[in-house]
């Protein structure tokens, strides 16, 4: 990392952190983000039949407007995810609602989905150049039609995105969860697939499903079968977990949902999971937990096509993403891998 972004990385940590976040995204559109060269062939991914240039992407939830999707692809992401939008521009809940847990490494976040909606992130998305930006879509907290705000979604983005995820899984809008149950999820992922196939079909790209890392062994094996049923294209293994891993900070008491270090161990074990249920039938995003290479490779291992981040950047700064793909390429190579999709679910 550049000396100046690890300055101003370690200045914005010293503010409250949803302050720090909004000047982080002031930075970064202002073009004082960091400018990442071109990628190692090894790091080149293929995510359910979209060429990733490295597969290291960004997580949803730093960019949830759109605003910054540029900046983040230069500074080395192979992708970024932006939302959750929701159909609706919504305040989210009250602040506080985001916490630093810095001696865990990890984040507690109850923002419960703040967005300026549907509008204005595909005005942002309708004028994206290259680089893959994917478009994760959710539901107002007050809608009376949850089902029916996903399929706003889909329509209002179709042919802006690279891709879509649906998220069902943020703990932060009361009842959001149970859509991951398999009767709510047949029904969503129903009415999704049926307004897909009314729309463009050269506008086709995948659909993927966000799920949370809280779930039961037999609730995996149900969302594999509802999802392949439907013709979705992946699952995104990892949303934050509402269990409480052993944490050393001061607000490790904050409801919410927790990302960072504390939730690698359960998003890979989940990861192993889906990726064993699925049986090489749907590809599979890793995130939760990814501060390295060795973590970034590991997911790889488990069963991930493509990997995401988010909770580092809070302590590293954008200038992680390039000491990750660095470490991820040794790591290839080391083991005699030529790229990251030969070693995707070796073990
Ligand atoms: C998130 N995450 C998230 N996920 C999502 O699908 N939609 C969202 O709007 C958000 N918002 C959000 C806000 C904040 C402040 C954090 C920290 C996280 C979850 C995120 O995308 C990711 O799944 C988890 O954070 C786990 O990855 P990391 O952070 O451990 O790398």
């Amino acid at each position: 990392m550049s000396r100046i972004h690890g300055l101003a990385t370690r200045a914005l940590r010293s503010l409250d952190p949803e302050v720090a976040h909004g000047w982080a995204l002031r930075g970064l559109a202002w073009g004082l983000g960091p400018h990442g060269r071109g990628d190692d062939p090894i790091l080149a991914g293929s995510l359910a039949g979209i060429r990733l240039s490295n597969a290291v992407g960004l997580a949803p939830g730093f960019d949830k407007d759109a605003e910054v999707f540029g900046p983040m692809l230069r500074a080395g992401f192979g992708f970024v995810e932006c939302g959750t939008v929701t159909p609706r521009p919504q305040a989210g809940n009250p602040r506080p609602r985001l916490f630093r847990l810095s001696e865990d490494r990890a984040v507690i976040n109850r923002m419960g989905f703040n967005n300026q909606g549907l509008e204005a992130f595909a005005g942002r998305l309708a004028r994206r150049g290259a680089g893959v930006v994917g478009a994760n879509i959710g539901a107002n907290k007050d809608s009376e039609d949850r089902i029916g705000d996903y399929v706003a979604g889909l329509r209002r983005l179709w042919g802006l995105a690279s891709y879509f995820t649906i998220n069902v899984s943020s703990p932060n809008t009361p009842g959001l969860r149970a859509l991951q149950t398999k009767a709510a999820l047949e029904e969503l992922l129903g009415r999704l697939a049926e307004a897909r196939d009314s729309l463009s079909a050269e506008d086709r790209v995948p659909i993927f499903l966000k799920i949370a890392p809280d779930l039961e062994a037999m609730e995996v094996e149900a969302i594999v079968e509802v999802a392949v049923a439907h013709g979705l294209s992946g699952i995104v293994v990892a949303n934050t977990t509402v269990s409480r891993p052993p944490l050393r900070s001061r607000h490790a008491g904050e409801s919410g949902g927790l990302s960072g270090a504390p939730l690698f161990e359960l998003s890979t074990r989940v990861l192993k999971a889906f990726a064993a249920a699925s049986a090489g039938r749907l590809a599979l995003i890793g995130v939760g937990g990814i501060g390295s290479g060795a973590e970034a490779y590991a997911k790889i291992r488990a069963g991930a096509s493509a990997v995401q981040l988010y909770s580092a950047l809070v302590f590293e700064g954008p200038g992680l993403v390039a000491r990750i793909k660095r470490e991820l390429a040794e790591r290839l190579r080391a083991d005699g891998f030529g790229s990251v999709a030969e070693a995707v679910g070796v073990g």
